[in-house]
């Protein structure tokens, strides 16, 4: 009998070195030993931070069948490892098996993604059929060399005139929106939704109330809205792990979009939802409270997610996002507030005496800024811009003088001019939900309103007046105003120089 050569016999063997390769060692299961709050505890398990385990519950008590919660590994201490369900846990038993499951699943990423609704695990919820799930897990966030990236050195188009053209945002800036309860957030996001000029919009809706994501989706984005974005939704009464892989799932879907080349607009709504999911799971693993109850981590973890927004490196796309960021009681000094505020490149600020005067969208163009704005747009618009805010500044710090009739008209030319422009500029800043503005005709309309255009507030007219020159003096145009009246209040204050000025401009309205 011949007997083959160890030579032959090793060739024979590297043959098995490539199953060697996919060959996993076995994963120990373990057991529930405690649950504590959010946290459950587990002992015999062997898996690192992040990995996916499935943690057997009660049988179906209909069809006998075993069921399963989705469980993340999120700490240990010595031989405990500490679980968060992200569903369901109705069933649980002491000494339930833990079974870890490898990476975690994900949807694959892509145009198909278009127009569809799905939670933080990538499940549609919208009824239109599955989406094509991957292995791999949620991928690592994609990091970025800072000296790699394109500067934000172009304007993208939001389709709001307040923004377009007083605080212009460039491609691959971060924004966030500061405002309390009720005040047009949703709306306003919608808006952008609806009209802007980037490729995709990927909507992110994080511990918000359920009712909300129907009524944002049905009313506010619309047929139309949908058509050009993704949302991903996890409402407040899903377990903090969903809220937390939603926003992370909606930033990995703009990646995506960026690698493609396309300019994406992130919204997502909202960034202190986020940061109270990662301070639940903070505060259930042990994490002491730090600021104002929020744990060091929250603070890591935001700038975390804030980061992947941005350019890509030149030659592709973009991620421009607006965060929101809740300010109860209109407290900026929120410590979720003060750190968006300093990792962000530039905040809006809605403001509530605006939304109670019904002047939507209820941006206190005082109060918000635009970090990049003075690189992206051309001089004069910027110029323009300063002048707009500053004469909204000079009414409004004189406006109980003026109210009162305690201002003598002549004083002081700019606070004439704020007094003549005011309804103006009022009228320049609302805008309906549903009349877009694009930012070539917000410049315009810019110019004309400070010029003495009176109808350039609406989106059809745009054309600097030919009838008051560029650069005329407003407080010239003051002293056509009606002598000094006693108005009774703030409102009777106002109408009168509109009307003279339509009087003697009938060229103004075409
Ligand atoms: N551009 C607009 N034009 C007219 N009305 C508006 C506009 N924006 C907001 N509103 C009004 O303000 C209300 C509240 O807006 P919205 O739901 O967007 O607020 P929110 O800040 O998202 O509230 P919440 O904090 O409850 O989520 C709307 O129902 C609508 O009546
Ligand atoms: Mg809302």
């Amino acid at each position: 009998m011949a007997f083959a050569t160890s030579s032959t016999l090793t060739d024979r063997l590297k043959k098995y070195r490539r199953f060697h390769k996919v060959c996993k060692p076995p994963l120990a299961s373990g057991i529930i030993t405690r649950m504590v709050g959010l946290t459950l505890e587990a002992v015999g398990l062997k898996v690192a931070i992040g990995h996916a385990c499935q943690i057997q519950l009660s049988s179906n008590s209909v069809s006998g069948e075993p069921r399963y919660v989705d469980a993340e590994v999120v700490g240990f201490n010595n031989q405990l490892t500490y679980l968060m369900p992200v569903g369901k846990i109705e069933g649980l038993q002491p000494g339930a098996k833990v079974l870890p499951v490898g990476n975690h699943q994900s949807i694959a990423l892509g145009e198909h993604l278009r127009g569809r609704i799905i939670n933080g695990l990538g499940v549609p919820i919208d009824n239109k059929g599955p989406i094509a799930m991957q292995d791999g897990g949620r991928r690592h966030p994609h990091t970025i060399n800072p000296l790699h990236r394109h500067p934000v050195d172009q304007p993208l188009d939001v389709g709001v005139r307040a923004i377009n053209s007083l605080l212009t945002v460039g491609k691959g800036q971060r924004l966030g929106l500061f405002a309390g309860s009720g005040v047009g957030k949703s709306v306003l996001m919608g808006m952008m939704t609806r009209f802007t000029q980037a490729d995709i919009v990927v909507v992110g809706l994080i511990g918000e109330r359920g009712r909300e994501v129907k009524e944002f989706v049905d009313h506010i984005l619309g047929a139309e809205g949908l058509q050009k974005a993704v949302v991903v939704a996890s409402p407040a009464d899903e377990a903090p792990l969903m809220r937390l892989r939603a926003a992370q799932l909606a930033t990995q879907i703009a990646e995506s979009f960026r690698d493609q080349g396309k300019d994406v607009l992130l919204l997502m709504d909202s960034l202190t939802r986020f940061g109270q999911a990662q301070r639940e799971i903070a505060l259930a693993i042990g994490e002491p409270p730090a600021t104002r109850g929020y744990p060091p981590s929250v603070f890591s973890k935001i700038p975390e997610l804030v980061e992947r927004a941005g350019n890509a490196e030149t030659g592709g796309g973009s991620i421009t996002a607006f965060y929101t960021v809740l300010t109860e009681g209109d407290d900026l000094q929120d410590p979720i507030a003060d750190s968006a505020r300093a990792i962000l490149d530039g905040h809006i600020v809605l403001s509530r005496a605006l939304a109670e005067e019904g002047v939507y969208p209820a941006i206190d163009v005082e109060a918000s800024i635009s970090r990049v704005m003075p690189n992206i747009v051309p001089p004069n618009q910027l110029k323009d811009a300063q002048r707009f805010k500053q004469l909204l500044a000079r009414f409004k710090a004189n406006r109980d003088l003026i109210a009162i009739g305690a201002y003598k008209r002549g004083s002081d030319p700019d606070i004439d001019a704020a007094i003549e422009r005011f309804p103006h500029l009022r009228k320049f800043l609302s805008q309906s939900m549903t009349e877009p503005a694009l930012y070539a005709q917000c410049q315009a309309q810019l110019s004309a309103v400070l010029n003495g255009n009176a109808g350039a507030g609406n989106a059809e007219q745009g054309n600097p007046s030919k009838n008051s020159a560029p650069g005329a003096n407003p407080a010239a145009n003051a002293k056509a105003m009606p002598p000094k009246t006693k108005p009774a209040n703030k409102a009777r204050a106002r109408p009168r120089p509109k009307a003279k000025t339509k009087a003697r401009r009938p060229l103004d309205r075409r």
